[in-house]
């Protein structure tokens, strides 16, 4: 009854996370001011659930597309970016998907459920992109999709604007470059997009990761295309309506955003001067680290009550590394307290 490839697969595991400091899913900490919550509240009051939401998104797609300074026609909406990449797999010709490892799971398992090859390209020890072996892997097979998380997830780190940019130039294939942490990082590569380059963005990591919402910019006649897979009704219609009320107050998750990136300057600083601490170079919203002994560490961060995620054993390149989620300035010196004590 179920496909043997799909019963060897494990499900994607959420933690129990009840009475923890969460910093495992490079959530924003910050909950949204009173005033601004009863305003939200107000306006959900004028949803209409008995009927079905807008199916066309068109004022909402109007509104993002603005925000990032496209044409409404260049905007697919999606329940969070996770259903985009989906999507895209559908939509995309049959043909190897090449990522590079270790990266974003998403892309990896979506293309498993589809029945789609996947080439993995290693990136070095330091997590640089090796841009001309990944270009001779995807002409080797002849690959028909590939992604670029930019900054990456689990490692943090952003690769070189050259690099990404020769990968953009060099592949004839669909390339989406997937901005999940832009928000956090130095730059964005809206100006890569053509025929064949897309930019994914979601608003989960900004502080809305309880609505879904993710968006894709591309070339308006690919995202017509696209679209033609995308469920309908698929972004519910307090999410349409909350994201609409929300953007006009971007300002305010702007303001979270910067916090979080001093924040992440000041834990990486703390944290790479406790002896046994490894810091990698970051520009999302949480920081990957090296310890002698992962397991030990992240067990012992739990007892403390701290939940961050072990990398540990998913991947060659993830030896005995730890993925901790920026938190508020508290949450964050709890982290340091702990692994203080942890260390010693
Ligand atoms: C690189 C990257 N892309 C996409 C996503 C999915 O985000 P969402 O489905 O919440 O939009 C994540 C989530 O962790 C991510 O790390």
């Amino acid at each position: 009854m179920i496909r043997g490839d799909i019963k060897a697969l494990a499900a994607y595991h959420v933690p129990d996370s009840s009475g923890l400091i969460k910093l495992d899913a490079m959530e924003n900490p910050f909950t949204m001011p009173a005033d601004l919550r009863k305003k939200w509240m107000s306006r959900l009051e004028t949803v209409d659930i008995n009927r079905y939401p807008d199916a066309e998104m068109y004022a909402l797609r109007q509104k993002i597309a603005k925000h990032e300074g496209v044409e409404p026609e260049q905007v697919l909406l999606g329940n969070g970016s996770d259903e985009i990449i989906q999507m895209l797999l559908i939509a995309n010709v049959p043909g190897t998907c090449v990522i590079p490892g270790p990266t974003f799971v998403m892309y990896n398992l979506v293309s498993q459920w589809l029945k789609r090859p996947v080439a993995t390209v290693p990136l070095a020890e330091d997590f640089t992109l090796k841009d001309e072996h990944f270009l001779q892997v995807c002409a080797r097979e002849k690959a028909e999709i590939a992604f670029l998380a930019c900054p990456n997830n689990p490692t943090g780190n952003l690769w070189s604007q050259e690099r990404v940019e020769k990968i953009a130039r060099g592949f004839g294939g669909l390339l989406v470059i997937d901005e999940a942490y832009g928000p956090f990082s130095e730059r964005t590569h809206n100006y890569l997009i053509t025929s064949n380059v897309m930019v994914l963005k979601t608003f989960s990591k900004v502080g809305w990761a309880g609505l879904r919402l993710g968006y894709l910019l591309g070339d308006a006649e690919v995202i017509a295309q696209v679209n033609k897979v995308r469920m309908p009704y698929n972004i519910n219609a307090l999410t349409q309506a909350s994201a609409d009320f929300l953007i006009d107050h971007f300002d305010l998750f702007e303001k979270q955003a910067a916090v979080i990136r001093d924040e992440r300057e000041r834990m990486a600083e703390a944290l790479a001067e406790i002896d046994g601490i490894q810091v990698f170079p970051s520009q999302a919203n949480f920081l990957l680290v090296r310890v002698e002994d992962a397991n030990a560490v992240f067990e012992a961060l739990k007892q403390a009550g701290i939940l961050i995620k072990n990398m540990h054993g998913a991947d060659r390149l993830l030896v005995n590394c730890l993925r901790i989620t920026i938190g508020t300035e508290d949450e964050n010196n709890a982290v340091l307290a702990a692994l203080r004590e942890i260390l010693i």
